[in-house]
C-alpha cells in the first residue's frame, strides 16, 4: 500500500491524488482521501483504480488543507469500498501500510469496550484504540506514544485527528514511511515518490520511529519515546511523473529500453578498456574468505539470482546457497560472521528480503545489495549497495531491472572469480569482450518483436503452458511462466528440461504449447532430446534458440525464434527479452491490464 499525509496551505485533495498516482505501483485494489473541513474529518473513499477516487473527488470535492490519503493492495478484508483506507473511530482518521498481527484480539479488547466496528480491516483497531485513549483524556500524541507498543506486526501509519488543522503523526515499524520539508508545509509518504510532487528534503524514519508533524516541523522519536535527530536528505526522484511515451504500455516502454539501461549498467560495472569487471566496493563481499555466498531474493529477482548462482559457481567457483525470501526468513540456517549474503529488489523495499537481511545482519554477515531504488530501505540497511541503473520500473512485471540485476550478477561473478584466483585474465578479457556486445544484441532481439507478436495471439487462446530450459536457461523457463501467469493469467509452468520426464511429460497433448529455451551451447543436445520427446508426444513446440541452433534442430518445433548467436555468458540476458515479448503481447491479445495485473503489486511491502 502506499501512504501520504499533508499539512498544507492549499487544498490538499488533489495533491494528494497527485502523490496517490505515483505511489500506485504499491497497489491498487483501492484508494481514499480524509482531509479535515472546518476541523471535521471528511472522508471520499472508491474501489479498484485511483481513477474511481478522482471521479468520486469531482463529483464531491473536498475542501481543507490537511489530509491523508492512501492506495490499497488488501491484506486483510476484500478490497470493498467500506474496506478501503483512511479508516475512522471517532476523532481520528488512519492510513495503514502493513499488517497488524494481533489485531484480532486487539479488536475483541474493542468491542469488550464497547465500540461498534465497521470493517474487517486489521487498521481499524488503530483508529479506535487510539480513539479511546483520547477520549479518556489522552492528547492525540500521548495516545499514540500508548497504543503504538501495544500494535505487533510490521506496519507503517499516518494519523489526522479532528480539530487539529496543524497535526499529522507517522509511525514506521517495517514498512517505509518518510517526512518530507516544504516552506511552511509539511508532508508524509511512503517515499521519495510520493514526496516527489511536494518537496526533494526528505527526512527518512528509521525502524520503531514516531513523527508527530506541524507546519512549522517534525519532531521524531524513536520506540523507547526519545526524542531523535534524523538526517534530512536532498532525494534524486524527479517529479514529472513517468509518460510511456509513443508504447501503448509502461511495459512496452520498459522492454525496448533495455539496449540502453543495460549499457547504462554495464558501462558502471565493467572496465571496457581493460577488459575486466570493476566493482567498486566489492571488498566488502570478501569473495576470496567465502566457502558459500547466500543469496536471498522474491519473485524475478530470486530469478536472477538463480542465472547468478551458475555464474558464480562455473566462473568463480563458489558455492551459492540460494533461496526465496519468505523461506529463507524462517529456516533458521545457520549464518554467521564469515558469511556473505547478497538480496536483489528492484524496489529495496520487499518485506521478506528486508527480514532476510536482517536476519543475516544480526548474524554477523556481510550485507551486499542489488537494488534499483537507491534511497530504499534495501539499500540503506546494506553494507554496500550495487545499484542497478535501470531507471524507474513502473509496469508490474518486472522487465529491465531483471536484465540489470543479471549484468550487475555477471559483474559480481567475474570479480569473485579473478579474487578468487579462479578466473585467468584472459578468460576475463573474453568474457567481457562478450558482455560488451549485449546492448547490441539486445537491440537484435528486440527486432523480432513482429514474429514473436505472430506466435503469441495462437497463445492466448491456450489454458496452459510450458517452459523448459537447463542451466542458465533453467531459471529464464521459470520467468517465462511466471510472466505468462501474472500478466494473462493463462496458468503457465517452468521446469528443468531434465526434469520433464519426472512428471509434467505427462500433461503434454496437442493442446499444450511448449516453450523451449535452447541456445546452441554446450548442453543444446540434451534440452533438444527433451524437446523431441514433447513432439513425440504431439506437443505443440515454441523453439527459441540461435541460428546454430535453428539449423541443428530438424523439424520437431512448430514455430521458431532464432536470435544471433552469442556465448553463453550474454545468453541469459538477451534471451529474457523474447520471453518478456511473448507475456506481453499474450497479454495484449488477451486484453489484461498489462500494466497492473489483478491482485499483484509492484512493491509488496507485507510478508
Ligand atoms: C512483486 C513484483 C515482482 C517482483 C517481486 C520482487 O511480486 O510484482 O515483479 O519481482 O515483487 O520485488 P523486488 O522489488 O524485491 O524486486
Amino acid at each position: 500500500c502506499g501512504i501520504v499525509g499533508i499539512l498544507g496551505d492549499i487544498e490538499a485533495a488533489p495533491r494528494i491524488i497527485d502523490s496517490l498516482k505515483r505511489l500506485e505501483y504499491r497497489g491498487y485494489d483501492s484508494a481514499g482521501v480524509a482531509t479535515l473541513v472546518e476541523g471535521k474529518i471528511v472522508r471520499r473513499r472508491a474501489e479498484g483504480k485511483l481513477r474511481n477516487l478522482e471521479n468520486s473527488l469531482e463529483n464531491a470535492p473536498l475542501s481543507g488543507t490537511s489530509g491523508i490519503g492512501h492506495t490499497r493492495w488488501a491484506t486483510h478484508g476484500a478490497p470493498t469500498v467500506s474496506n478501503a483506507h483512511p479508516h475512522q473511530a471517532g476523532a481520528v482518521s488512519v492510513v495503514h501500510n502493513g499488517i497488524i498481527e494481533n489485531y484480532l484480539d486487539l479488536r475483541d479488547e474493542i468491542v469488550a469496550a464497547g465500540a461498534i466496528l465497521d470493517t474487517e480491516t486489521d487498521t481499524e483497531v488503530v483508529a479506535h484504540l487510539i480513539n479511546i485513549a483520547m477520549a479518556e483524556g489522552m492528547s492525540p500524541k500521548e495516545a499514540v506514544a500508548h497504543v503504538l507498543p501495544r500494535l505487533k506486526g510490521a506496519f507503517a501509519l499516518a494519523l489526522l485527528f479532528e480539530g487539529e488543522e496543524n497535526l499529522l503523526i507517522g509511525a514506521r515499524k517495517g514498512s517505509p514511511l518518510a517526512v518530507g520539508h516544504g516552506e511552511g508545509e509539511m508532508f508524509l509518504g511512503s517515499d521519495a515518490i510520493a514526496l516527489s510532487p511536494f518537496t526533494d528534503r526528505i527526512t527518512y524514519l528509521e525502524e520503531g520511529d514516531w513523527a508527530v508533524v506541524t507546519r512549522s516541523g517534525a519532531e521524531i522519536f524513536d520506540q523507547d519515546n526519545n526524542k531523535v535527530i534524523r538526517p534530512e536528505s536532498r532525494s534524486s526522484v524527479t517529479s514529472s511523473l513517468m509518460d510511456k511515451g509513443n508504447y501503448k504500455h509502461f511495459m512496452a516502454k520498459e522492454i525496448h529500453e533495455q539496449p540502453e539501461v543495460l549499457g547504462h549498467t554495464l558501462s558502471r560495472y565493467f572496465d571496457y578498456s581493460a577488459k575486466t569487471a570493476r566493482v567498486d566496493g566489492a571488498q566488502a563481499l570478501k569473495f576470496k574468505d567465502l566457502s558459500r555466498l547466500i543469496v536471498t531474493a522474491c519473485g524475478t529477482a530470486y530469478l536472477a539470482g538463480l542465472v547468478a548462482k551458475y555464474w558464480f559457481e562455473k566462473y568463480a567457483r563458489l558455492p551459492v546457497e540460494i533461496d526465496i525470501a519468505s523461506e529463507f526468513r524462517y529456516r533458521e540456517t545457520p549464518v554467521g560472521e564469515r558469511d556473505t549474503a547478497l538480496f536483489i529488489s528492484q524496489s529495496g523495499e520487499t518485506a521478506d528480503t528486508l527480514a532476510s537481511l536482517r536476519y543475516c545482519k544480526e548474524h554477523g554477515a556481510a550485507i551486499g545489495a542489488i537494488v534499483n531504488v537507491p534511497e530504499s530501505t534495501i539499500a540503506r540497511e546494506a553494507d554496500m549497495v550495487f545499484p542497478t541503473i535501470a531507471g524507474p520500473e513502473i509496469g508490474v512485471a518486472s522487465t529491465k531491472a531483471f536484465t540489470c540485476q543479471l549484468a550487475v550478477l555477471a559483474a559480481l561473478a567475474l570479480q569473485a572469480g579473478r579474487e578468487r584466483g579462479v578466473l585467468s585474465p584472459e578468460r576475463e578479457h573474453s568474457l567481457v569482450a562478450e558482455l560488451t556486445e549485449v546492448p547490441s544484441l539486445a537491440l537484435k532481439a528486440l527486432g523480432l518483436e513482429a514474429d514473436i507478436e505472430r506466435l503469441s495471439q495462437p497463445l492466448s487462446k491456450a489454458n496452459n503452458a510450458l517452459y523448459l530450459g537447463r542451466a542458465t536457461n533453467f531459471p529464464l523457463a521459470l520467468e517465462g511462466a511466471l510472466k505468462l501467469k501474472e500478466l494473462s493469467y493463462i496458468h503457465a509452468e517452468g521446469y528443468a528440461a531434465g526434469e520433464l520426464k519426472h512428471g509434467p511429460i505427462a500433461l503434454i497433448d496437442e493442446n499444450m504449447p511448449v516453450f523451449v529455451i535452447a541456445p546452441y551451447d554446450g548442453i543444446y543436445e540434451k534440452t533438444v532430446s527433451n524437446m523431441q520427446e514433447v513432439a513425440a508426444r504431439g506437443g505443440n513446440i515454441v523453439l527459441i534458440t540461435d541460428q546454430r541452433g535453428a539449423r541443428e534442430c530438424g523439424n520437431a518445433a512448430q514455430n521458431t525464434v532464432v536470435l544471433p548467436d552469442m556465448s553463453d555468458i550474454v545468453a541469459p540476458i538477451i534471451y529474457a527479452l523474447p520471453v518478456q515479448l511473448i507475456a506481453y503481447h499474450t497479454a495484449v491479445f488477451m486484453g489484461t491490464d498489462v500494466d497492473q495485473p489483478r491482485n499483484l503489486a509492484k512493491s509488496v511491502t507485507v510478508e
